[in-house]
């Protein structure tokens, strides 16, 4: 067999059984959490440096090695991208925000920023601190246009790109992923069809007992045996779940990270958000790390081309090599980190299928973003499916030759970019964020420590699952 390398054992390592996963308590570890979820998260001690240089031995020590490198590096990537998403090259995203949803429009959901239900009785607080103001998409002004760069349009294999002739430009850097107050039946509605997306390929309902089971809830849990072995799943399959729940996980912890308070109208870290949303899941928080490797690997494998490409368009030449300078170095890091072997997926006897399958299905996710009823979260909904759809087209419909950045120029177009590079920052800076969480839990009092693992203990919902989870998968 030949050697592995080591994010593939990641990939694998939920089919590999773990057996020697006791020799670390890290939640990084493989074995499911099962105990003290919460401080297993927030006491985690992020590594300082790699701990492993050598070869690693086994799937255990390497995804650890793995992460830790993430880890490790994750204050240089952060600070590194955190410059490089202010640049004009990268802050401008055309998109278009008033597509109308595809799938449920019949049933007379409403899709506009008024019908989120919120956290609190907003007749009682000021308009600017209400869903509706939060959601908002602030639009540049005449005289921003005038410095934007230019655009074209081609297409994206996992994903719906939103065609050059509609849709606007919108400075990202204007509009931060954070609470909106947008929660309730739309949204659930939304990710729910998200997570049904996960139910392709192979025979689906019927689980190994036989029975039938239906899914059309958020109750219905995988149970943790499942989540362990895989429950037979293929890969593929496994990895399109991580994916979407890292994604999940991301997005939760924005919202936690940067909290509104709508009753005394502050912003702030919400550990109570974090905890129960992420930090009992820790498996959550693993995918994000996963979802980070995998943008990485998808930018150092795509590094040469994006050092030749055309910045031209963001104004002057000292510009450019700013923004050069900084993509050298966040691709620098992505070559230290996104170690990964992509080429193992895909490679069954039904691999053609597939992976046909796998790309229908993300893109379905994409046109899903069309019905998410608030405008901000549209729009980084966009971003970011846009961002993992362009690192899956980079990993596995595009060979060497067409990387190639003197032979093939055009490959990529400049929304690809920019929502490549940007997503990858909005999970690095999820990991920026745990590390705060970490330090909020150091300074709570053991009062209000005990208190908050009580709630979460309480309240804690299971995690979202497609039933063929259950299912016997391809082998
Ligand atoms: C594309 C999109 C973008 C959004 N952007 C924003 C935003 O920018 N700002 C904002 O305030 N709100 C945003 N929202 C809404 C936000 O994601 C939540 O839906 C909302 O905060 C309500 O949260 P909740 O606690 O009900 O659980 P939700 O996050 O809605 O999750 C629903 C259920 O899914 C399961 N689940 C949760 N997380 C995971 C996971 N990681 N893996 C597997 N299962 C999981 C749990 O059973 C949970 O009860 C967005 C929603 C969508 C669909
Ligand atoms: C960027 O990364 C380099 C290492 O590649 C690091 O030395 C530097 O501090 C990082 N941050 C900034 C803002 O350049
Ligand atoms: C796309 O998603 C919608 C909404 O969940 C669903 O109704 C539709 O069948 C999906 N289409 C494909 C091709 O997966
Ligand atoms: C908002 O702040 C008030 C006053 O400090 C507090 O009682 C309430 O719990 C906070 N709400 C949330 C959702 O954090």
């Amino acid at each position: 067999m030949r050697h592995l390398p080591a994010t593939l054992l990641l990939l694998l390592s939920s089919c590999l059984q773990a057996t020697n996963a006791s020799t670390s308590k890290s939640f990084l570890s493989e074995s499911l959490v099962k105990k003290n979820q919460v401080q297993s998260v927030l006491e985690h001690e992020p590594a300082k440096a790699p701990s492993c240089h050598e070869p690693p031995t086994g799937p255990i020590e390497t995804t650890l090695c793995d992460y830790e490198t993430v880890e490790s590096l994750n204050d240089d990537l952060f600070s590194n991208l955190s410059d490089l998403v202010k640049t004009p090259f990268f802050k401008y995203f055309r998109v278009d925000l008033y597509r109308e949803c595809p799938f449920w429009h019949e049933n007379g959901l409403c899709m506009n920023r008024e019908c989120s239900i919120t956290t609190v009785d907003e007749s009682e607080i000021p308009e600017k601190w209400r869903a509706a103001a939060l959601s908002e998409v602030e639009m540049p002004s005449e005289d921003q246009r005038k410095t934007m760069p230019g655009c074209y349009y081609r297409d994206c294999d996992f994903c719906y790109l939103d065609d050059m002739t509609e849709g606007d430009y919108v400075d990202l850097s204007r509009n931060p992923e954070r609470f909106t107050g947008y929660i309730g039946p739309s949204a659930h509605r939304v990710w729910n069809a998200i997570y049904q997306e996960n139910c392709f390929g192979i025979p689906e309902i019927n689980s190994p007992t036989g029975k039938t089971r239906t899914h059309d809830s958020f109750t219905d849990p995988l149970p943790q045996d499942e989540l362990e072995s895989g429950g037979g799943q293929c890969l593929e399959k496994k990895v399109y779940y991580k994916i979407i729940s890292g994604l999940h996980a991301s997005i939760t912890t924005h919202i936690c990270a940067e909290y509104f308070n709508q009753t005394t109208g502050e912003w702030g870290p919400n550990l109570d958000c974090f905890a129960n949303r992420v930090a009992a899941h820790p498996e959550r928080l693993q995918y994000i790390y996963f979802n980070t490797v995998l943008l990485l690997r998808a930018v150092s494998r795509i590094g040469p081309y994006l050092s030749e490409y055309d910045y031209c368009s963001s104004g002057t030449h000292e510009e450019d090599l700013e923004t050069l300078t900084k993509l050298g170095k966040v691709i620098d890091i992505a070559q230290t980190v996104g170690k990964f072997d992509e080429s193992v997926l895909f490679q069954g006897e039904d691999a053609d299928i597939l992976k046909d399958e796998f790309k229908a299905h993300f893109r379905n996710v994409t046109r899903i973003m069309d019905c998410v009823g608030c405008d901000k979260c549209r729009l980084w909904g966009k971003v970011q499916t846009t961002g993992v759809a362009t690192a899956l087209k980079i990993l596995f419909e595009l060979d060497e030759a067409a990387l190639d950045p003197k032979s093939n120029l055009n490959l990529l177009s400049r929304s690809e970019v920019v929502a490549l590079v940007t997503t990858l920052y909005r999970f690095s800076e999820s990991l920026h964020a745990v590390n705060d969480f970490r330090r909020i839990w150091a300074e709570t009092n053991s009062a209000d420590a005990s208190r908050l693992i009580e709630e979460v203990e309480k309240a804690t919902t299971p995690s979202r699952v497609c039933p063929s989870h259950l299912s016997v998968g391809l082998t």
